[in-house]
């Protein structure tokens, strides 16, 4: 059983990195393995509507690192989706990765029903609902099943490099979020 993040963030060694390393800890403690795509390592443009996926399932023309992305969230049983917020919405290449995988997804039999999603996302102010809200459409066009924290949405606030540290509640709902990925992991996937 795996589970991988999808890290949106430009910023290495930023707020969503430390957020995402809080969840995966967790998880990876309790056996599950975990892996992290980080986004701004790879090359992923946004979709271009060729419709080349509609004729060709499970491929897209593009020469990037689709592939490789693609191939990683078909395998795995969880995909956690991590985004700063960028004037209210998601990151463009977690944009990308949505619309990529997402479209090629789509126009395959089977992809990635009730696999589980969860998402995290941290701002310094405003726009953490409605980026939740995308990544959660995300999800639930393809009947994945959502993990959420009993604690709060699952969201934090910071700005500078770190300072997403000082949000306790933010922290705590993390690790929140992180024991009921476990706990819906062994349900759904053991
Ligand atoms: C281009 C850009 C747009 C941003 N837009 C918002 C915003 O709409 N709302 C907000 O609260 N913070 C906004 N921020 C601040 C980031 O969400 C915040 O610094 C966050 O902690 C960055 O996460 P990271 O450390 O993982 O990169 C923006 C930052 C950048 C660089």
């Amino acid at each position: 059983m795996k589970i991988i993040a999808v890290n949106g963030s430009p910023r290495k060694g930023g707020n969503t990195d430390l957020l995402l390393d809080e969840v995966l800890g967790i998880i990876k403690r309790n056996q599950i393995e975990t892996e992290t795509i980080f986004l701004r390592d790879h090359q992923l443009q946004s979709c271009d509507a060729c419709g080349y996926c509609r004729e060709h399932p499970g491929k897209c023309h593009i020469k990037d690192d689709f592939p490789l992305i693609f191939e990683k969230s078909l395998a795995a049983e969880g995909i956690i989706l991590g985004t700063p917020v960028y004037f209210g919405s998601a990151t463009p290449p977690i944009k990308a990765f949505m619309d990529r995988v997402g479209y090629v997804a789509r126009h395959m039999e089977s992809s990635f029903e009730r696999k589980i999603g969860a998402a995290v996302v941290v701002a310094r102010r405003a726009g953490h609902n409605f980026t939740l809200a995308q990544l959660y459409f995300f999800f639930t066009i393809f009947g994945m099943v959502i993990a959420s924290s009993p604690h709060y949405w699952t969201l934090a606030f910071g700005n500078q490099k770190g300072q997403v540290t000082s949000d306790e509640e933010g922290i705590i709902t993390m690790r929140k979020l992180a024991e009921n990925i476990v706990w819906l992991a062994k349900k759904l996937h053991s």
